[in-house]
């Protein structure tokens, strides 16, 4: 495992067209399977998502734009499946406090040194690996592109309903037949589009 991180440092078109392959073994079956291990195994090669690519920056930048839009200046954030923390690094900017929770042990030791001023653990959203003081609630919870590799995606909108004031969740298009119908009656949801010529993803906010 230590060999693919070495691996993935290395820039060479083979290496790289080999790490998209290993990205592509590695992801299949993740799909609404609560697949924790496969996840954890991901992570291996350092980076699986290419969130460093112009795609994912820019999702983050519309992401960050929208959340101001609908919110102002928000004080604390909680990230479910915060990854290695590149979406952290962008949602701390706008934010006074973030906790970003993931699966992956892996991932979160990565976004522990990305993001060092924020807060992480290893854990769901329904078994946060902190307790918050009695009562209080995260002014935003936010699950990006993690709801589809949950196989009770209504159960995790509860406990974000539960944990948050407001709560906000995106995904990629491709994965709107298994996110989208749990959010369409959701009351009072927002919803909207990111776009990426030629990527989008669809986004829907809600206070509970
Ligand atoms: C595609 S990455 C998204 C990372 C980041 N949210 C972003 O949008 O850039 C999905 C992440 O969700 C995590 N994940 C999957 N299921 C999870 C769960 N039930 N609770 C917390 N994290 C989870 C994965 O380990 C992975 O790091």
């Amino acid at each position: 495992m230590k060999f693919l991180e070495q691996f993935a440092s290395e820039t060479s078109p083979s290496r790289v067209l080999l790490a998209k392959l290993w990205r592509r073994y590695a992801l299949r079956k993740l799909s609404a399977s609560d697949n924790h291990e496969g996840l954890q195994r991901l992570y291996a090669l350092p980076d699986p998502w290419d969130m460093r690519s112009e795609r994912e920056q820019a999702r983050f930048v519309q992401t960050n734009a929208l959340i101001e839009e609908l919110m102002g200046p928000v004080g604390s954030v909680l990230e479910i499946g915060c990854g290695e923390g590149h979406q952290s690094k962008h949602l701390a900017l706008l934010c006074d406090r973030l906790d970003g929770i993931d699966v992956s042990e892996r991932a979160v030791l990565r976004a522990r040194s990305r993001a060092p001023r924020c807060r992480f653990g290893v854990g769901e959203v329904s078994t946060l690996p902190w307790t918050l003081p009695d009562g209080e609630r995260y002014d935003l919870v936010v699950a990006c592109e993690v709801l589809y590799y949950m196989n009770d995606i209504e159960a995790t909108l509860r406990a974000m309903s539960r944990q948050g004031r407001a709560c906000l969740v995106t995904f990629f298009c491709p994965s709107a037949r298994l996110v989208a119908p749990h959010l369409v009656n959701m009351p009072g949801v927002q919803r909207g589009w990111l776009f990426h010529d030629p990527y989008a993803w669809l986004w829907a906010y809600w206070r509970p």
